[in-house]
């Protein structure tokens, strides 16, 4: 009797044992403990049948169910733990020839990049690189700079006005150029910084025009700075942008806050200056606005015009970044669509 109890609790434990090797899931495992350990499993039954032992063998039979009973809890939770880490990383059978799974991480946005890069190129010659509020006074947005109210140049710009009381009337700025003045305020003269942001025009929107997107401002004030200057300090960055010596012109142009005003081409960097689709065949390429700093905007800054000069500069970065890539339209910058992005 005994010794029929004793095999068949050894097959009943051999059983359970090679059952849990095959186990895959948690849920298998818990069926396993229920047939073994439950109320109805074999070894819970097996533990009854010792009353029916001759006294003498209950005690060593019962220690013996007892350890396996045991032995076999401890290799179910061991199990069990091992189930749930796999579950917890998803790793189930771990093939390391399985290609792995590949990471779309994102980039920067083009617009981005290159506002980087010609930070980058302005940083290597020396200049500050300051960030100004994009809901701006009209102050500065338009008197400082030499625009007084009713006059003209501001129908030059769509503004998006902001409602406030009768004193004080606030813009979300038409330019990055408001920050002329600030930075003289802020840091004094001489000065030698950019100002890359974004601006707002209430404008109709096509190709070419959008009602936000991004400047960079520039601004040198010193002793005796000349038009030379201005000519140089863009051609040795337009250079460094395209990666190539490149030649510059200046035609006169009207802006409030610089006299003489210009805007400046390039000779076009992509044909040489024989004509092509990127300069409309003409060989050149209108760039950015600029000229010597208005004297009334020195005064604004608090620089004294006898003693300083300099020149001022702005440019979209947007124009940029579309003729680098040869993009048709601004529109698509704000398009949120990958398979724009995704070429870049
Ligand atoms: N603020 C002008 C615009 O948005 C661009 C500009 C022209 C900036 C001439 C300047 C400048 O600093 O000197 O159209």
């Amino acid at each position: 009797m005994s010794d029929d109890l004793k095999a068949t609790l050894e097959r009943t434990v051999a059983e359970a044992r090679s059952a849990l090797e095959a186990v895959q899931s948690l849920e298998e495992l818990e069926r396993l403990r229920t047939a073994h350990l439950g109320r109805k499993g074999s070894l819970t039954l097996l533990l009854r049948r010792i009353g029916s032992l001759p006294p003498k063998l209950r005690g060593p039979f019962g220690q013996l169910c007892n350890a396996e009973k045991r032995e076999l809890e401890q290799l179910l939770e061991a199990r069990r733990r091992e189930l749930a880490a796999l579950q917890l990383s998803g790793v189930r059978d771990f093939d390391p020839t399985t290609p792995g799974l590949r990471v779309s991480g994102g980039h920067e946005h083009p617009v981005l990049a290159m506002r980087r890069e010609i930070e980058d190129i302005f940083l290597s010659m020396g200049f500050l690189i300051l960030d100004g509020p994009e809901v701006e006074t009209e102050y500065y947005n338009f008197e400082a700079l030499n625009i007084p109210d009713h006059h003209p140049a501001r129908d030059m710009q769509d503004t998006f006005w902001i409602e406030t009381g009768p004193e004080s009337r606030w813009v979300l700025r038409t330019h990055t150029s408001p920050m002329q003045v600030r930075a003289m305020e802020r840091f004094g003269v001489p000065i030698r910084t950019i100002v890359p942001g974004r601006v707002y025009r209430n404008e109709t929107l096509d190709a070419t025009h959008e009602a936000t997107f991004h400047q960079v401002e520039g601004l040198v004030i010193d002793r005796g700075i000349s038009v030379g200057h201005l000519k140089g300090v863009m051609a040795a960055f337009l250079g460094e942008l395209f990666g190539r010596n490149v030649d510059v012109r200046l035609r006169p142009h009207y802006f409030p806050f610089v006299e003489p005003g210009f805007e400046l081409d390039f000779k076009c960097a992509f044909c040489g200056g024989a004509g092509c689709r990127v300069c409309k065949q003409t060989g050149w390429i209108e760039i950015l606005g600029c000229g010597l700093v208005h004297p009334h905007v020195l005064r604004a800054g608090g620089a004294d015009p006898e003693e300083y000069s300099g020149f001022a500069f702005g440019m979209g970065i947007e124009r940029l970044t579309m003729m680098r890539h040869s993009i048709e339209d601004i529109r698509h910058f704000h398009s949120g669509s990958l398979r724009f992005f995704e070429q870049f």
